[in-house]
């Protein structure tokens, strides 16, 4: 057996009783990785709901991990989006966590790029983010503190092709974490960026062949595949009273992918 099975085999995940009770909104909750922190957070007994565009893999996450816990909403719809954020937060008495998710990282070519299609990605992957946490600020701050995780990205660190527009918002999201951490600490908000490596979701598993995988994994400097459960597990620690003094910077689970 390598050492990394053995790593994989032992593994038992830490429970964080601080976030027993804790009310909780991910967005993009309904596969990849957000599917996986919908499933870590329940299991820590927070309340957990989640936002997603996609319906069908929405009801069955919810119907697994959080009855009632799935809003329909395209975040790229402001005005439903604080609809939605504002109906949640009725339901459940206030949100205090955020987890900026969601994202959508279609290749383009820089040639290819029209001004619509510049918009309609910062509205996918970078927009939504800060009107999320906007809407959530006031009963955070009421409160008494929160924490919002944003999700960035490994690719533009690595500068990747074909992702012009997915990694400039990624690059953006790093420094408006950065900028809502200096603004929301005096109120006990800690805001931080979660950075990915290649995490093996359904939605990755089409861009890449077996070889390509292998190239990644090679690029590494831990063996084996990233899981959405890996990514998980530090949400739930930047989540929780044991990072209380963890904001504003970014932290990176990829396996040391250089
Ligand atoms: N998987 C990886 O290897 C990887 C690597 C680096 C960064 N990330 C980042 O991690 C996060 C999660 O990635 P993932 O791989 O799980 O992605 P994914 O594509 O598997 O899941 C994203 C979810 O967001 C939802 N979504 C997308 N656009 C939406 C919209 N307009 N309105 C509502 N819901 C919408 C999708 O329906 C989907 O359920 C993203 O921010 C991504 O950029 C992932």
């Amino acid at each position: 057996m390598t050492a990394m099975a053995v790593i994989e085999e032992s593994r038992t995940r830490a429970s964080y009783p601080s976030l027993a009770g804790k009310r909780v909104l991910v967005t993009g909750g309904a596969t990849g990785i957000g599917a996986g922190m919908v499933e870590a957070f329940a299991a820590q007994k927070a309340r957990v709901a989640f936002i997603d565009i996609d319906q069908q893999a929405g009801e069955t996450i919810a119907s697994r991990f959080s009855p009632g816990g799935f809003h329909a909403c395209d975040l790229r719809d402001l005005e439903a989006l604080a609809a939605t954020i504002g109906r949640i937060a009725a339901a459940l008495g206030g949100i205090d966590i955020l987890i900026n998710n969601a994202a959508n990282d279609d290749r383009h070519r820089i040639g290819e790029v029209t001004p619509a299609y510049w918009d309609e990605r910062m509205a996918t992957n970078l927009r939504h983010l800060f009107f999320a946490a906007q809407a959530v600020i006031p009963a955070m701050k009421a409160a008494g503190g929160g924490a919002i995780i944003n999700f960035g990205s490994i690719s533009w660190h690595l500068g990747l092709p074909d992702l012009v527009l997915y990694q400039t918002a990624k690059a953006a999201i790093e420094g408006m974490t950065r900028s809502m951490a200096r603004d929301l600490g005096r109120d006990g908000i800690r805001v931080t960026t979660i950075v990915p490596g290649n995490v093996q979701t359904p939605r990755q598993e089409q861009w890449y062949t077996p070889e390509g995988e292998n190239e990644i994994v090679a690029a590494q400097c831990l063996p084996g595949r990233i899981q959405p459960a890996d990514v998980a597990a530090l949400a739930l620690f930047l989540a929780s009273d044991d990072a209380r003094m963890c904001t504003g910077h970014e932290y990176f689970v990829d396996a040391g992918w250089r």
